[in-house]
C-alpha cells in the first residue's frame, strides 16, 4: 500500500517520506544492537577536552544530509558508554533496549501526560505506574496520591513545595515565606534537598543538619537536639528529610525511627529514594527501606535502580488530598479545576510532560517483575563480593561495608601523608577514565577522597572489579 505523503513545499514532502523514514529506523536499530554487542571491546569513553567536543559538533545546518548513520555513529563514539561492563560511574541506568523503545514511540507520537486530552494513554500508563509503584512501597493505594516528574531534583522540590503549604501553618502561596520555616536534613541528603530549600526561600539558616554516624546514617538519636534547637530559634519544621539511600555513600537511614520522632511531634517525613527505593523490588533487601510506607512524600526515580532512560521520578504522597495544595493556580487557557484530578500538570513543575511512564511500564510487560528483582539483587550482590574482594587486598581500604551497589575504597601507599593520598586518589581516577578502561567517579568523606563505583550494570562483573584493582595499581 503507498504511504506517501505530499505537500506544496518540496521539504515538508521529503522530511515526511515514509520509505525514507523506515530506511534510517532500521539503520539505527542495527547499529545500536551492534554497539551493544561490541561494548565491551570499545573504550568506556573516548577522552576529549570539551571544547574539543563543541568544535566537532559545530555543523552548517543550511548543508543536508539524507544519510543517518554517520551522525548516531559519531554520537555512539564519543558518548560515556553506560553499557560497558567498564561503567561504574554516577547513578545513571544502563537502559534496557525495550525501554529504549518505548522512547522512540512516546517520541514519535509526543503525546505528553500532563494533560489528559493532549495524551489519555500516556495518563493512563503513567496512573497505573505511579499506583504500581506505592504498591511496591506497601504504601495504601486507596489513600496515596502520586505524580511522575523530570528526575530526583525536581521530584525533591516538589514534595518539598507540598509539606511547606501544608505544613507551614499559613498560605504560603498567598503570603509569601516568611523568615520561620525550616526543614531538617542529614548531613548526607542529596544536594537537591538544600537547593530546593533554598529555590522555596529557606537560607541556610534555616536548614537545622543532623549528623550521621560511622556508616553516614542520619543519627536519629540527635533529632530531638536538632529539632528543640530549631524551636529556639522560633522556627517551624516543615519537613524532616531522610535519605534511602544516600549518594556518597548508599547508606539506608532507619525510616522507622525517624518516623517515630516525626510522629511524636507531628512532623512531615520526606524520604529521597530516588537511588534506593528500588530495593523494594527485591525480596532480599526490600528490609533496608522497612517504614518508608510511614512517610508523608517519597520520591523515587526508576532511572537509577531500574534500568531505564532518564528521566521518570515519581513523587509519592501517603495523602493524595495533599498533593493538590502543591500549587494554586488560574489559567484559563490551561488549567480546569473541573480537570485537577485528570490533569496532573496542576500537581507538577512541568505544565507539558513528556510521557516517562511508558518506558517502565513496556518493560514490565515485557520482561516481568523478576527482571527488576534479579536486577537489584545482581547489581547489590556484586557490590557485597567486591568489596570481599577490596578487604583481601593489603593496599586498598574500603570506607564502610556497602548496604547497596554503591562502594567507596581508596587505594594506599604507605609513604603518602592524607593530604597526598587524597591527592592520589582524584589523580588515579582521572588517569583511569581517561584512558578509556573503565568509569568510575569519586567522592570526600570527612575529609578523605575515596575512589567511587556505583554498579548500575548488569553487564559487569566480578572479573572485570578485579581488573579495576589491576588498573588502579598500574596507574599509581
Ligand atoms: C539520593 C538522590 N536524590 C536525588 C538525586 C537527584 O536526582 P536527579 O539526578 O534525577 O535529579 C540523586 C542523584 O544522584 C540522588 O542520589
Amino acid at each position: 500500500m503507498a504511504q506517501k505523503i505530499k505537500s506544496e513545499y518540496q521539504s515538508i514532502t521529503e522530511a515526511y517520506d515514509l520509505d525514507q523514514f523506515k530506511a534510517r529506523a532500521y539503520q539505527v536499530v542495527e547499529i545500536l544492537a551492534n554497539y551493544l554487542a561490541n561494548v565491551e571491546n570499545e573504550p568506556v569513553l573516548k577522552w576529549q577536552d570539551p571544547e574539543v567536543a563543541v568544535a566537532s559538533w559545530s555543523r552548517d545546518f543550511t548543508k543536508t544530509t539524507p544519510e543517518i548513520t554517520t551522525i548516531v555513529k559519531k554520537f555512539i563514539d564519543e558518548s560515556n558508554h553506560l553499557h560497558s561492563p567498564c561503567y561504574a560511574g554516577h547513578q545513571v541506568s544502563t537502559p534496557l533496549p525495550t525501554a529504549a523503545l518505548a522512547e522512540f514511540v512516546y517520541s514519535f507520537l509526543n503525546s505528553p501526560s500532563s494533560i489528559y486530552e493532549m495524551g489519555p494513554a500516556s495518563y493512563g500508563i503513567e496512573q497505573a505506574i505511579v499506583r504500581w509503584l506505592a504498591e511496591q512501597l506497601y504504601i495504601n493505594t486507596e489513600t496515596a496520591g502520586a505524580v511522575l516528574t523530570s528526575g530526583g531534583s525536581l521530584g525533591n522540590l516538589t514534595a518539598l513545595l507540598t509539606a511547606r503549604q501544608v505544613n507551614a501553618g499559613y498560605d504560603v502561596w498567598q503570603e509569601g515565606v516568611k523568615d520561620d520555616l525550616a526543614i531538617i536534613v542529614s548531613d548526607q541528603n542529596h544536594y537537591s534537598i538544600s537547593r530546593a530549600a533554598h529555590i522555596m526561600g529557606l537560607g541556610s539558616k534555616s536548614i537545622y543538619t543532623v549528623a550521621t554516624d560511622e556508616e553516614f546514617k542520619l543519627k536519629s538519636s540527635e533529632l530531638e537536639a536538632v529539632y528543640q534547637q530549631s524551636q529556639k530559634d522560633g522556627k517551624k519544621v516543615i519537613a524532616v528529610c531522610a535519605s534511602a539511600c544516600s549518594t556518597s555513600t548508599g547508606s539506608y537511614d532507619d525510616l522507622n525511627a525517624i518516623a517515630d520522632f516525626c510522629e511524636t511531634h507531628d512532623l512531615w517525613l520526606h524520604v529521597d529514594g530516588a537511588h534506593g527505593a528500588s530495593v523494594a523490588l527485591s525480596e532480599k533487601y526490600k528490609h533496608l527501606i522497612e517504614g518508608i510506607n510511614r512517610a508523608d512524600s517519597v520520591v523515587w526515580d526508576a532511572h537509577k535502580m531500574m534500568a531505564i532512560p532518564s528521566l521518570i521520578t515519581a513523587v509519592i504522597y501517603k495523602n493524595r488530598a495533599e498533593s493538590y495544595s502543591t500549587f494554586s493556580q488560574e489559567a484559563s487557557y490551561l488549567l480546569d479545576h473541573n480537570s485537577i484530578e485528570r490533569d496532573t500538570c496542576n500537581r507538577t513543575v512541568e505544565c507539558t510532560k513528556p510521557n516517562m511512564a511508558m518506558k517502565l511500564y513496556l518493560s514490565l510487560a515485557i520482561h516481568g517483575e523478576e527482571f527488576f528483582s534479579d536486577y537489584i539483587d545482581y547489581t547489590h550482590d556484586l557490590a557485597t563480593r567486591f568489596a570481599e574482594l577490596i578487604k583481601r587486598q593489603d593496599d586498598f581500604e574500603l570506607a564502610i561495608e556497602p548496604e547497596s551497589n554503591i562502594v567507596c575504597f581508596r587505594y594506599l601507599e604507605k609513604e603518602l601523608n592524607s593530604v597526598e593520598l587524597n591527592q592520589l586518589q582524584k589523580d588515579l581516577r582521572e588517569k583511569i577514565i581517561r584512558s578509556g578502561d573503565f568509569y568510575l567517579v569519586k567522592t570526600d568523606l570527612r575529609g578523605k577522597t575515596y575512589l567511587r563505583v556505583s554498579l548500575m550494570n548488569p553487564l559487569t562483573k566480578i572479573d572485570h572489579l578485579e581488573e579495576l584493582l589491576c588498573l588502579i595499581r598500574k596507574a599509581a
